[in-house]
């Protein structure tokens, strides 16, 4: 069954026989409130073929609409169209065969019409907890739940990170997911939808977004969690040694190809390429942070080492190789220094080139990264 739940199939047994249920109830209901109103002479017993056909009009409208399709997934104003439509459909039907049989004159239409109605608000009622139930008795302990959203160069060391800080990750929307089922266990979201409907449902508290661009938050993914009032949380790295795609020809005459793509391997789309050429050794360019402008550096020829610094403390990586690439983030303040002349550094950047994104001045970065931790921790 937690399969089934997971994979987003389900036996709709249960929900037909809680519609079932929903029908008679209606029309008990509807009888009594009609009774309880008007004086006309009309009893429990008169009405009963009224709910046999009800009954049968439901199991037909279900099977030939399949209106109960992927019900657990549905979120609730999908829920509502679906469950007005079957009601709707079914009155339609009801109506055809009562006409078509001639038989209509025999029942009251006040009744019926009411029935539907009650039927409306008691499926969708029932409907709603009995999901409710579901979720709840095979996710138990989910405080610490989320949905993790990432590209699938990022997934497994995201899942990891999230992992060792207790977090328990439900399921994986990946910005370019390429039909993956799961990944180390735990399921994909197929679609956006899929994703939120994992929120929907109560599986996930909390939704994780590692290595990406705020920007790159999907509109539909943001507009849900803000109605569901689930939290965002963009796990935060400064900076990250990528392994640059390459293929190399047994003929060694063929060289080298290296690829980058971006939203693939790298967590933005590209804007911006540039490259710094023609260079002397020891040469020292940067000194500056971006705001805004996430990069990936590489030196296709050469030697670079890259000096960065958090406002906290210092790093060095050195870029040798035309597959080693450095991912870094805003908020970092970086050196290069030229370790070999004509080394050649290559740049590709999430924004277009905007002096004002900019952070020149090293006192004015300390004081950016210190106000933008205290945004980040209100
Ligand atoms: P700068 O960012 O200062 O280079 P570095 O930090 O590596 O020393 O850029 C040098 C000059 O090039 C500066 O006048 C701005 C200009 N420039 C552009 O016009 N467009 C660009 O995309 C970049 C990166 C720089």
């Amino acid at each position: 069954m937690k399969n089934e739940l997971r994979h987003g199939r389900l036996k709709f047994i249960s929900f037909l026989i809680i519609d079932l249920l929903c029908v008679v109830l209606a029309n008990v209901l509807a009888v009594r409130l009609y009774l309880g109103i008007s004086s006309v002479k009309y009893s429990m017993e008169e009405h009963l073929p009224v709910i046999y056909l009800m009954l049968c009009v439901d199991i037909i409208v279900t099977a030939a609409f399949n209106t109960l399709r992927e019900v657990l997934r549905r979120r609730k104003r999908i829920e509502i169209l679906e469950t007005f439509k079957h009601v709707v459909i079914s009155f339609v039907l009801l109506a055809m065969v009562l006409f078509t049989t001639k038989s209509g004159a025999d029942y009251s239409r006040v009744i019926v019409f009411l029935a539907y109605a009650l039927e409306f608000f008691l499926m969708l009622g029932c409907r709603y907890i009995w999901k409710k139930i579901l979720m709840r008795a095979y996710w138990k302990n989910n405080s610490d739940s989320a949905l993790l959203m990432t590209t699938d160069s990022f997934a497994t060391e995201a899942l990891s990170d999230l992992r060792k800080t207790g977090v328990e990750v439900k399921s994986i929307f990946l910005l370019d997911s390429k039909g993956q089922k799961s990944i180390e266990d735990v399921p994909v979201s197929g679609s956006i939808e899929d994703a939120i409907a994992v929120l929907g449902w109560d599986l996930a508290k909390k939704v994780y977004i590692y290595g990406l661009d705020h920007q790159m938050i999907p509109d539909a993914l943001a507009a849900a969690c803000k109605e569901m009032k689930v939290k965002i949380d963009l796990v935060d790295f400064k900076y990250k040694i990528i392994d640059v795609k390459t293929v190399k020809n047994d003929d060694s005459r063929y060289g080298s190809l290296s690829f980058i793509e971006g939203k693939r391997d790298i967590p933005f789309p590209i804007r911006r390429v540039y490259w710094i050429t023609e260079t002397e050794a020891d040469l020292h360019r940067g000194h500056h942070a971006h705001k805004l402008n996430c990069q990936l550096l590489f030196c296709p020829h050469g030697k670079i080492d890259i000096i960065l610094d958090d406002g906290e403390k210092k790093e060095t990586v050195t870029l040798d190789e035309p597959g080693k690439g450095l991912l870094l983030m805003p908020g970092l303040w970086r050196e290069m220094i030229w370790q070999e002349s004509g080394s050649v550094l290559c740049v590709l950047a999430s924004e277009y080139y905007d002096p004002d994104e900019y952070i020149r001045n090293y006192d004015g970065f300390i004081a950016y990264n210190n106000e933008d931790g205290r945004k980040k921790d209100n």
